[in-house]
């Protein structure tokens, strides 16, 4: 019985930690559009540690591990607030600003309606940016910043 629990529990924090998660849904900002904003990681095969959250320490994903090729994303309307991630990759950090002025204007298209789309792919030699989910190979990604 603690055996069938065990599998059952490594089976329910497996399918947790390998879905593609939405932390919450569309925010229908008025007289700005809604940010939909994406973390993949797209290490080959390592599990990264992310921690997203807000300017003020309000947490959108605590501690979530991401294996290889999952995203995470989360909706917010683009005012008020800018987003941190705190990323580990066995022993090292990285803090990156996810959405600031620069990528309000990397990422966005100045719509007053509907959806803007920003995507953060990480890579072993550091973070990049695109308007789009370009696949993981794709040259166009724009590098933000390293690692360390
Ligand atoms: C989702 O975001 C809310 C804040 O918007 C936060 O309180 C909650 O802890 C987050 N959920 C997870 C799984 O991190
Ligand atoms: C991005 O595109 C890849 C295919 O290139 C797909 O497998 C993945 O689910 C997409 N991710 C998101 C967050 O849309
Ligand atoms: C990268 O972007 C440029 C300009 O938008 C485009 O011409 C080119 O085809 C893109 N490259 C790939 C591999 O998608």
């Amino acid at each position: 019985m603690a055996n069938f629990l065990a599998i059952v529990l490594l089976f329910l924090i497996s399918a947790f930690s390998c879905a593609d998660s939405t932390n919450s849904s569309s925010q229908n900002c008025i007289l700005t559009p809604d940010w939909h904003m994406f973390v993949i990681n797209g290490l080959s095969n390592e599990v990264i540690i992310a921690h997203i959250r807000d300017e003020y320490g309000r947490p959108q994903c605590e501690h979530c591990p991401m294996s290889p090729g999952v995203s995470f994303s989360w909706y917010f309307c683009p005012f008020g607030e800018w987003y941190y991630g705190d990323f580990t990759r066995g022993s090292t950090q990285k803090t990156v600003q996810l959405y600031s002025k620069h990528i309000q204007n990397f990422c966005g298209h100045k719509f007053l309606l509907g959806t803007e789309h920003c995507y953060w792919l990480v890579k072993p030699d550091g973070f990049y940016v695109a308007k789009k989910n370009l696949s993981i190979s794709d040259p166009n990604w724009s590098y933000e910043s390293p690692w360390i």
